[in-house]
């Protein structure tokens, strides 16, 4: 039987300023579509159930926590489109290929994916920023204080130079590069990770605001290396990016492994991207090094590589 709706939605990899970017420094971030969640909608016999064999859950409205993000998003949307949950029997199915726990941005592409099928299946048109509002409120169940840049370039599915609560500016790609994204096969809980950093910055603000300024700098000339084709220059900012992201403590060893194992085959720069602690790393290739490269990240552990052309 033909669904009564379905949608999807990508993942995302930040380049350049993830954390710094929660106490307001800027960060460039890039859909990533080789990984997709999608959400599908079909009559249900009773309420609401909504079913993710990918993540591992299946909750029925009525009887879900309100912490749990599944749940608050389709509430949310519903409450958005003016429709009563009470009086609905739909089963909504989640099927994603964004690894969870990762660094990918899974929990923003299931949100959008169900924001958007749910529009559809409504009739509805929602723009891409109501879209992206009704997600933020959820990756705060996901991420405690989240600085709203998954969201953003998911919602968008666009390259963004994000700065928290400020209009989001678009940026151009001169000319293109390739990444390699490795992942640990480590789970990395970004909620953990930016509660730590929190902890960190209160213990010693002056220091913190230090790492988070040199970060921010690094993010403003990458965006200028990005945006003339200095590609060359991009190798060098990573490698600094990802020193300061050791300074504030959100590496951890399958990480470094998979960095030093990249650089070592002739990457240019490398660091991790998103919460960190586990999840994934992207180091900058040639065409003459990606199969060393890639080679070298599978003998170091890496469980799954997507090799991408940022344009
Ligand atoms: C998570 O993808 C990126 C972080 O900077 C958290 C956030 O910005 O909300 C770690």
């Amino acid at each position: 039987m033909e669904p009564l709706a379905s949608a999807a939605a990508c993942g995302k990899v930040i380049l350049f300023g993830e954390h710094a970017v929660v106490y307001r420094r800027p960060a460039l971030a890039v859909p990533l579509t080789q990984v997709q969640a999608t959400a599908t909608i079909e009559p249900g016999e009773a309420g609401i159930t909504i079913d993710a064999p990918d993540l591992n859950q299946s909750v029925s409205l009525d009887r879900a926590s309100p912490a749990s993000p599944l749940a608050a998003i389709v509430r949310l949307t519903l409450a958005h489109l003016q429709r009563q949950p009470d009086t609905l029997r739909l089963k909504i199915t989640i099927n994603s290929t964004v690894p969870i726990a990762s660094g990918l941005g899974s929990g923003a592409a299931v949100s959008t994916a169900i924001v958007r099928a749910l529009a559809q299946w409504a009739q509805a048109t929602l723009d891409e920023a109501t879209v992206s509002t009704l997600v933020f409120e959820v990756e705060k169940l996901h991420h405690g204080t989240p600085s709203g840049i998954d969201n953003t370039v998911i919602a968008y599915q666009q390259s963004v130079y994000f700065v928290r609560d400020e209009p989001i500016q678009l940026f151009n790609v001169a000319t293109p590069f390739t990444v390699v994204i490795g992942n640990t096969g480590v789970a990395g809980s970004t909620k953990v990770a930016v509660s730590d950093v929190r902890k960190g910055w209160e213990a010693d603000r002056a220091q913190y605001e230090a790492w988070f300024d040199q970060i921010g700098a690094i993010v403003q000339q990458a965006r200028s290396a990005i945006e003339s084709g200095a590609i060359d220059q991009l190798g060098p900012l990573m490698d600094q990016n990802q020193a300061l992201l050791r300074h504030i403590n959100v590496s951890g060893p399958e990480l470094e492994r998979l960095i030093a194992a990249a650089k070592g085959a002739g990457a240019a720069g490398a660091k991790l991207v998103g919460g960190g602690r586990g999840g994934n790393m992207i180091a900058l290739v040639t065409e003459q090094n990606v199969t060393a490269v890639s080679a070298a990240l599978k003998d170091a552990g890496a469980v799954s590589l997507i090799v991408t052309e940022i344009s």
